[in-house]
């Protein structure tokens, strides 16, 4: 008897994004880098619109990274104003719609306006949960790994915990990521195929699927594509293929 095609795995509760390839995108159409920013806006909003239905409950974006301020006064001007532009077109119909957004990354070094900003979305949809977006802004992973530490060690030194008490699981919970579930797909359009100092803890058993699309052309079939690759991956977890037959790796 023929054996049973593999079962194919099931959709991907979280996933998460690396939203390249704005600038390429606007070089290419002769534009200025910061309309490859605004057209990577409606990307995104794109790519929320369609989650939901595919399965997707968990979506964790990078819209700046901490080394992103390496970049040109202007241009780093251009992406302050990206949350902004999209929570003015958007924020109402996402609270109403049960989204619940919350903003990861570092608040200092960002302006009083924006903190204020980011945190009022937060505020505003944190009694929503039929879908969940994360947005990663003035966000690392390492930032991230070290704040974690940082929160531990201040426990330590305030009695609340001993150095012993530290394991994986309670290190994750002073991550930014602690209330979400793992992270199972992390996508990368651009063609670049790296991570970025993006959820550096969370990519522990992540599948990677990289897309030869710029960020401002993402559609739903790019994220269509993209999970049926994924479901087509046999996550082991370090442990055995489903199939028995060990492969390295
Ligand atoms: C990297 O492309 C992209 C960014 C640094 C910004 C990504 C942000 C968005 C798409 C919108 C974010 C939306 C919100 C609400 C924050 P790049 O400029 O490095 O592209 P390149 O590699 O082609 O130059």
């Amino acid at each position: 008897m023929a054996a049973a095609p593999p079962e194919p795995t099931a959709a991907p509760l979280h996933v998460a994004i690396v939203m390249d390839g704005n600038g390429r995108w606007a070089k290419r159409r002769g534009l200025p880098r910061t309309l490859g920013h605004r057209a990577g806006v409606e990307a995104l909003k794109r790519t929320v619109a369609a989650a939901p239905a595919l399965g997707i409950k968990w979506l964790t974006v990078f819209g700046f990274s901490t080394e992103n301020w390496s970049r040109p006064a202007a241009e780093v001007a251009e992406l302050m104003a990206l949350p902004k532009r999209y929570f003015d077109s958007d924020l109402t119909r996402l609270e109403r719609e049960g989204v619940r957004v919350r903003c990861w990354g570092r608040r200092e070094g960002l302006s009083p306006e924006l903190v204020k900003m980011l945190d009022e979305a937060e505020a505003r949809t944190a009694h929503n949960d039929t879908f969940f977006l994360q947005i990663a802004f003035n966000y690392g992973g390492q930032a991230d790994i070290v704040d974690a530490a940082r929160a531990f060690a201040a426990e330590v030194a305030a009695g609340r915990a001993r150095p012993e008490d530290l394991d994986e699981a309670m290190f994750a919970r002073h991550l930014s990521s602690r209330d979400a579930p793992p992270t199972d797909l992390i996508i990368r359009p651009s063609g670049e195929q790296r991570l970025s100092n993006f959820l550096l803890w969370e990519a522990a058993y992540a599948e990677f699927v990289f897309q030869d699309v710029l960020w401002p052309d993402f559609s739903v079939d790019h994220l269509k594509a993209a999970l049926e690759e994924f479901s087509r991956r046999d996550r082991r977890y370090g442990g055995t293929p489903a199939d028995g037959v060990l492969a390295a790796g």
